[in-house]
């Protein structure tokens, strides 16, 4: 382990000196939790972090999308398709468990949420369900990849196996988690969580696949012939897994990557939206969206970025091998930090605080070939839990349950 002279000098290079404030305080084991977190981090990750809101000069253009009617259409020819790629057991699921729920303000996993009113209602028991329908359609299990943090990952398994993984075949059920990145006050300066501990997050939802493979799934993936990986968020209570429709789509186009979508409330809301950037498939986010690239209209009169991504994407396990080693930018995010004051107690600010660095799976979806939009019914698909009250909320994703015939 290095010594405290080399962490001094590894801190000092990158303007963290600060990080060894209450060294002198601390017993030998927790100086030693400290050198080591220290030599394990990566400082100069936070210096190449990207600021969205800096400038990006690549010419966005509208993006093709497979509409409703459209597939509607074709339904039963992709559902055949998809059901049968299925049963050889083509298509694996991830679900994407590691981030931190701060909006939502529970100290558990997002997923262990209980959205039930006259009984119990877990959002991961919501969203098992789903995929057992599934796979009670084709006879067949999907493998299921669960993401977790070093924050959340305890937590998580022991809560699927307190609930016998509700119902769904264990050996089917594989978990991993993702890595970690300090998170920082406005000025960049690391917060401490403890006086031997730099506070840490996880690094976004984008490093899924590089943790996967890190975590020895690759051979899982290999052995088992898994071609395509459907990836997924935990908060989309009414979220189709495994969807043979959108699956069987993505098989008949050839195309490398498929990204469900619904159409926008309005032009101004606050959704990323499918678009091409020089060519190439990608997510406009709405503060990028210009005023005259919000009203403007395709061929049909259509507003032209109109379809917004839920967090719901097929990807071609072949062109995630060929990207895996491709250097993903860490986004600059907002977010509210606990951290010790001066006195060494743990604040948890309401507000944000400081930043968070993470990879986000949009740039994934830039790097490949080509991404169809696939367009899906709002109300049937999307309700996503990410505020306590209000807009994306449990209370906003239990009407639309409800809507759904669903009972809580
Ligand atoms: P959000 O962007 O809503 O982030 O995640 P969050 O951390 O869960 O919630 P807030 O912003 O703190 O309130 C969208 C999806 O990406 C996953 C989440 O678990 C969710 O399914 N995610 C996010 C990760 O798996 N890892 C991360 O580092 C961040």
């Amino acid at each position: 382990m290095i010594s405290v002279s080399e962490a001094g000098e590894k801190l000092n290079k990158y303007g963290q000196g600060h990080v060894l404030s209450y060294f002198d305080s601390l017993n030998e084991r927790e100086k030693n939790v400290l050198l080591k977190q220290i030599e394990e981090t990566d400082f100069s990750v936070l210096l190449s972090a990207k600021n969205d809101h800096g400038e990006d000069k690549r010419v966005i253009t509208p993006i093709k999308a497979l509409q409703l009617g459209e597939i509607n259409e074709k339904k039963d020819f992709y559902k055949e398709k998809g059901i049968k790629a299925l049963r050889e057991g083509k298509l694996g699921a991830v679900l994407l468990a590691g981030g931190m729920g701060t909006r939502l303000g529970s100290d558990d996993p997002k997923g262990m949420y209980d959205i039930g009113l006259t009984r119990h209602v877990y959002i991961f028991m919501r969203l098992i369900e789903n995929l057992t329908e599934v796979v009670r359609l084709t006879g067949k299990p999907v493998h299921l990849f669960i993401m977790t943090s070093e924050k959340n990952h305890e937590a998580t398994t022991d809560f699927f196996e307190k609930k016998d993984y509700f119902g769904y075949d264990r050996s089917y059920i594989h978990f991993f988690r993702q890595e970690m990145v300090p998170a920082t006050d406005y000025d960049g300066k690391v917060f401490m969580e403890a006086k031997n501990r730099i506070a840490t997050s996880p690094n976004g939802n984008g490093g899924w696949f590089s943790s996967l493979a890190a975590a020895g799934l690759l051979s899982l993936i290999e052995k088992e012939d898994i071609e395509w990986l459907n990836v997924f968020a935990v908060d989309n209570v009414l979220q189709k897994i495994a969807d043979p429709v959108f699956f069987g789509a993505v098989l008949d186009g050839n195309f490398e990557c498929g990204s469900k979508v619904v159409r926008k409330n309005s032009p101004d809301e606050r959704v990323g939206v499918m678009c091409l950037k020089d060519g190439h498939p990608s997510i406009v986010e709405y503060y990028e969206l210009t005023e005259k690239l919000m009203n403007e209209k395709d061929e049909n009169g259509q507003p032209a970025y109109d379809f917004g991504v839920i967090l719901n994407y097929i990807f071609s396990v072949k062109a995630l091998l060929r990207i895996m080693n491709d250097r993903m930018p860490l986004h600059i995010v907002e977010k509210s930090i606990p951290y010790i004051d001066e006195n060494g107690e743990l604040k948890h600010p309401e507000k944000p605080n400081g930043h968070k660095y993470e990879k986000l799976v949009l740039d994934m979806v830039e790097l490949m070939e080509s991404c169809v939009p696939f367009e899906v019914e709002r109300e049937k698909e999307f309700a996503p839990i990410k505020n306590r009250t209000g807009k994306d909320s449990v209370e906003s994703a239990r009407e639309l349950l409800r809507l759904n015939g669903y009972e809580l």
